[in-house]
């Protein structure tokens, strides 16, 4: 199976959009298909407005994004793409015909993977050309900020796919979760179709409204869910004995039972007090507005679960790994053009890049103070880590601690604004490292700060300095040599005074 550079998409509405979003901000070429022109340009809008989301998601340097080109051609896409997602609508012979289609054109060792919240795989890849490579990857809305997958293999589908399919979609963030076997609406629809179904019985039969049934969701299990699932939560409301008590208590309740299986009927009056019910939720904020917000909530939950690296969180911690040691790579090699350059007298050291993001700028449109200690922090990373410095590293004991900061501001950085930071290292001794960071637009090439620091080499289980390994030392004077011979910066080694105190 093919290198994924290229994405290939069937169908642009809710979900293709999601997957085209997602793709581009980790650096995914996307080929967007869909028969309806007008598509264009509602699929441009759409990735405009995951962005922000996307944006705050993480603080880890990010590839360079994808491209997007649109087309009605599905023949083109299918000759471009290097992996397929299909997102048509929901109609099984529709989907057979177009996936056939499809699997025509795009060469055998180009996976196919079908959006479908419910059908099954083996149907769907039927008449298929090499129909192995075909697999349903069942994403969840919004795709851009959810990190679930579910993957189902059908029965000609082959072991490779679905590892390559895998690997693809946790490349971009995402939690590839392997359904064992193909059963109509794979796992979590049948969850989330259970509750829906009752749902409908109490609108129905006026025990609750649409607003106290989400209200009985969001101040109580959603809140755990998102952390544990309802399983692990259930084994703890046992108590000491866990889910053995748990099903004793409440097992007999099941028999009973309090839910429906057969959903009601949806008669008119039912459909008008579920719509009037949730514009009532909605209390005349946009749909656009509403997505936002849910977008918002959903990059905070996220964080927040990355520092218990636990659930969604801990995809989001993985995934900032990866986008860390990929960028050391790329930094390497550009510390290597920066040592070469450096030796022709031009300005070198080892350039980090980022974007003022909109939270990061104060109520004067600018970047705040704090944000300028992030990204020289930041940029001191991909320094440490072209060093050797890394996780691996970190976790043998050994990290550097920052001990002391001067940051002088020249210019200011505007929201948005392209930014580069290029980091010198001035000395190096045993046990310290002392750097010199030059912040600027990346555009102009004008001076927006400087900032000099100094950090320490601790052994962190005994909480005290303690000497570099050779090869770590030997890599930062590399560097440091790599520009001895240029001038010292101005602003290097100036003490923080009033003139003439
Ligand atoms: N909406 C959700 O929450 C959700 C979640 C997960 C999966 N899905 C699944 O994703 C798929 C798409 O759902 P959606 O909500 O994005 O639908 P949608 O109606 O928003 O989009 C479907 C798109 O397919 C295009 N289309 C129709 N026929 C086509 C053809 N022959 N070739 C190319 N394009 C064609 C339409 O023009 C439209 O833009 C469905 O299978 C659905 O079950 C939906």
């Amino acid at each position: 199976m093919r290198q994924v550079k290229t994405l290939g998409l069937l169908g642009t509405g809710v979900i293709g959009a999601g997957w085209a979003a997602r793709a581009l901000h980790f650096g995914i070429n996307v080929v967007a298909a869909d028969t309806n022109p007008g598509m264009q340009e509602w699929l441009s809008g759409a990735v405009a407005n995951a962005h922000g989301a996307l944006a705050r998601l993480t603080l880890a340097p990010l590839p360079p994004p994808g491209r997007l080109s649109f087309t009605t051609d599905l023949d083109a896409m299918a000759r471009q793409a290097d992996f397929i997602q299909e997102n048509i609508p929901e109609q099984l012979a529709l989907k057979q015909r177009v996936l056939a289609g499809v699997s025509r054109v795009a060469p055998a060792d180009v996976v196919i993977a079908s959006s479908t919240s419910g059908l099954m795989p083996t149907d769907l890849q039927r008449d298929m050309q090499a129909p192995e490579r075909f697999l349903v990857a069942h994403p969840f809305n919004p795709v851009y900020l959810l990190p679930l997958v579910e993957l189902v293999g059908g029965r000609q589908s082959s072991a490779e796919a679905l590892a390559a399919a895998s690997e693809f979609f946790t490349a971009i963030g995402m939690h590839p979760l392997q359904v064992r076997k193909e059963v109509p609406g794979h796992l979590t629809d049948r969850l989330q179709e259970a509750l829906w179904r009752e749902i409908l019985h109490m609108v129905n039969d006026g025990t609750a409204t649409t607003g106290e049934l989400d209200d009985s969701i969001v101040y109580g299990p959603g809140l755990r869910w998102a952390a544990m699932g309802t399983n692990l939560i259930y084994h703890l409301a046992g108590g000491e004995t866990g889910m053995r008590h748990m099903l004793r208590q409440f097992g007999p309740a099941l028999k009973w039972p309090w839910t429906r299986l057969e959903a009601p009927e949806l008669t008119e009056q039912l459909i008008d007090r579920m719509v009037e019910g949730t514009q009532a939720q909605a209390a005349g904020r946009s749909i656009r507005e509403l997505e936002r917000l849910r977008d918002d909530c959903l990059v905070g939950i996220q964080q927040v679960l990355r520092q218990y690296d636990i659930g969604a969180g801990s995809t989001l911690r993985k995934l900032e790994q990866r986008l860390y040691a990929q960028h050391a790579a790329r930094v390497g090699t550009a510390a290597a053009g920066a040592a070469g350059r450096a030796a022709d007298g031009a300005t070198g050291g080892v350039r980090f890049e980022c974007d003022v993001r909109p939270e990061w700028v104060d109520y004067n449109g600018h970047m705040s103070d704090s944000r300028y200690l992030q990204v020289f922090g930041d940029a001191t990373d991909a320094l440490l880590r072209a060093a050797g410095v890394d996780d691996a590293y970190r976790s043998g004991g050994h990290a550097l601690y920052t001990v002391e900061t001067h940051v002088t501001h020249q210019a200011e950085a505007r929201v948005l604004e392209p930014l580069e930071v290029r980091t010198r290292v001035l000395g190096v001794d045993d046990k310290r490292v002392h750097l010199f960071h030059t912040l600027q637009r990346r555009l102009e090439g004008v001076l927006v700060a400087t900032g000099e620091q100094i950090y320490l080499h601790v052994d962190t289980a005994a909480g005290r300095a303690a000497p570099m390994p050779a090869g770590l030392r030997a890599a930062l004077e590399q560097q440091c040599a790599a520009q001895a011979r240029e001038p010292l910066p101005p602003q290097a080694g100036r003490r923080v005074a009033l003139p003439g105190a």
